[in-house]
């Protein structure tokens, strides 16, 4: 099966095959062709170039995308889509005034979202989270992370982690499984926090490698949460079956975990709202990359991710959205790079890499995804009707997407 898109107004983020992230500087550059066509042979990219080289070939498809600008679609590297239910009477109360920790301190939280997941079925909450996918893939994103840790329970942690499972089989996007068993202590592990743990590390990690259910390992390091000893027990652990980590850091308190995660050698360290001098010397020259979730900033009222220093100070950044039923209920890259642009000043071309090629490396699949190189994937984002592609985030809220191609489907 043949497509050809023509006409392209501005074709966005041709990269070389040997591009898997940019950082500092290099992230204002979105290398691009002006006039283009592309071609996609079954679910690859096969050919792109000017189109006044575009060739005289048979396929099945054409579309017209005069006017409109193609560009990678999203590669969203940290959500927790698949929940039960949702938390909207926290967000009214915190609308009253409550704040994310008076919620998360009378059981509120993680642990209200992991009563109702530990009673709901495993078919009934693969229901209620494939609408959220169905959903993002509208939205453009083409490739997803998404972490359990909504379960607390070796079963509920296994029931989330089967579900992330089968959405990867029944849908063309890229399903990348994060386990997150140490997302908050359940209540009877409030003062046995060894105790949880060690059923972390000998119950639920066996299980779920033995099935083969999760890419990568995750903690929520953060003061009430994880300490940064219990963080790199969990990362010690899951080293020993090859799950990576990919850690949640720095969103209320700088505790010098960032350190801790680069020893560790993870792959990503995410949230980072605040961030030290130290912890930047600690993420230079190391393979561990800094994302930003500005929704979620958005949502719950904290500080956006210093994206000016980390970039500046020559780091490569990654955007996701932590799409999740608490901090951000919400799937929508758009919203995401816009908010980047609008709130952390970065530019659309810094954003625009954020959210593609540096999502991809987020979620250790850079050499399939995340920018236009013949032989990737073609998930692409034909827009509508543009004057240039600034206009994405300036025109925040809109919905500028006219096709989503996922691995050469036509989803939208
Ligand atoms: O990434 N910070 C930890 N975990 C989620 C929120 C969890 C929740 O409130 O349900 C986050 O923001
Ligand atoms: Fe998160």
């Amino acid at each position: 099966m043949k497509t050809l898109i023509t006409n392209i107004q501005e074709l966005l983020q041709i990269r070389d095959a040997s591009i898997n992230k940019v950082s500092g500087v290099e992230m204002k550059q979105l290398p691009s062709i002006k006039n283009a066509y592309l071609i996609i042979e079954d679910d690859r990219i096969a050919d792109f170039g000017k189109m006044k080289n575009c060739p005289v070939i048979k396929v099945d498809i054409t579309i017209d995308a005069s006017g409109k600008v193609v560009f990678p679609s999203w590669c969203d590297s940290h959500t927790h889509i698949v929940y039960a239910g949702n938390r909207v009477f926290e967000f009214v109360d915190r609308i009253n005034g409550l704040s994310y920790e008076e919620i998360a301190n009378r059981g509120g939280g993680i642990l209200n979202s992991a009563k109702k997941l530990n009673e709901t079925s495993e078919e009934d909450l693969y229901e209620q989270s494939k609408v959220r996918l169905e959903q993002i893939m509208q939205q453009g994103t083409g490739a997803v992370e998404i972490k359990s840790g909504y379960g607390l329970t070796v079963a509920g942690e296994i029931k989330i982690l089967r579900v992330i499972k089968k959405l990867a089989e029944n849908y063309p996007i890229k399903i990348k499984a994060t386990f997150l068993g140490a997302h908050a202590f359940p209540a009877e592990y409030k003062d046995n926090h060894s105790g949880y743990i060690d059923l972390i590390i000998n119950d639920m990690l066996p299980k779920i490698a033995k099935e083969n259910l999760a890419d990568y390992i995750d903690a929520f390091c953060e003061t009430g949460y994880f300490s940064v000893k219990e963080t790199e027990r969990i990362m010690e652990a899951g080293k020993k079956y090859g799950l990576q980590a990919k850690i949640h850091v720095n969103q209320f308190n700088a505790i010098n975990g960032i350190n801790a995660c680069v020893k560790h050698n993870a792959l990503s360290v995410d949230h980072l709202e605040v961030v030290t001098d130290e912890d930047i010397e600690a993420l230079k020259n190391s393979d561990t990359i800094p994302v930003a979730l500005p929704s979620c900033s958005y949502f719950i009222s904290i500080p956006y991710t210093p994206a000016r220093k980390l970039i500046d100070a020559g780091l490569p950044l990654a955007l996701a959205t932590d799409f999740n039923p608490g901090t951000t209920p919400s799937g929508n890259m758009n919203f995401v790079v816009a908010t980047a642009c609008i709130k952390m000043k970065m530019t659309p071309e810094e954003a625009i890499n954020a959210a593609t090629i540096n999502g991809a490396y987020a979620m250790g699949i850079s050499d399939t995804h995340g920018s236009i190189t013949i032989g990737k994937k073609a998930n692409l984002i034909i827009s509508k009707g543009v004057s240039s592609f600034y206009q994405l985030p300036y025109e925040f809220g809109s919905d500028l997407i006219d096709t989503v191609i996922i691995e050469g489907i036509r989803i939208k």
